[in-house]
């Protein structure tokens, strides 16, 4: 059973945040996961919404919105390791289809690391295709239309 953990989900706020959700990035992806840094950072960061998970001022998670059209790209979906297992990735999840409808747009498309795919189908997200190769990791497309 693991202990209670405190945590609002939310917009990224001020350059702090986004370096220290830069930071968390870099960390779980570029050192734990072995994505290299210029695959990490796509040069897109500017045009995203990006959402936060935070306790006690500290980052905690992250992921980010891209809206094209009447879609959005979900990705950089990264939570603390230390902080894992806690409903805070479905939580921003949640929040990433609220961001959606208030952006005028209705369709949520991500790649998901097939390992984490159950948290995905939990969220109500459907498999498009087939698996393949990217960053040297399994993936698989997958996407979510808003009723
Ligand atoms: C994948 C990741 C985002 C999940 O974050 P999280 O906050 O721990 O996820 P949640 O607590 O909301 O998990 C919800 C459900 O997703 C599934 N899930 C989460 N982590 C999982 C894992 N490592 N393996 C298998 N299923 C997992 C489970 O069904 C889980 O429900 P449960 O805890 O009741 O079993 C986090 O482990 C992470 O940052 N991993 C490294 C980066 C990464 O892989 N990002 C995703 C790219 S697609």
């Amino acid at each position: 059973m693991s202990t209670e953990l405190t945590y609002e989900v939310r917009r990224l706020r001020g350059k702090a945040e986004m370096q220290a959700a830069l930071q968390l990035r870099h960390e779980v992806f570029c050192v734990e996961q072995g994505v290299p840094e210029r695959e990490e950072l796509d040069g897109r960061d500017g045009d995203g919404v990006h959402l936060v998970a935070v306790s006690d001022g500290e980052v905690l998670a992250t992921c980010r919105l891209l809206f094209v059209g009447p879609t959005v790209q979900f990705s950089r979906l990264a939570v603390r390791q230390t902080a894992r297992r806690h409903g805070i990735a479905s939580a921003l999840l949640a929040l990433a289809d609220d961001e959606t409808r208030s952006g005028g747009a209705r369709r949520l498309v991500l790649h998901a690391q097939t390992y984490a795919r159950s948290l995905y189908d939990g969220a109500g997200y459907e498999p498009r295709g087939r698996v393949f190769m990217e960053a040297g990791i399994e993936h698989i497309a997958m996407e979510k239309v808003l009723g």
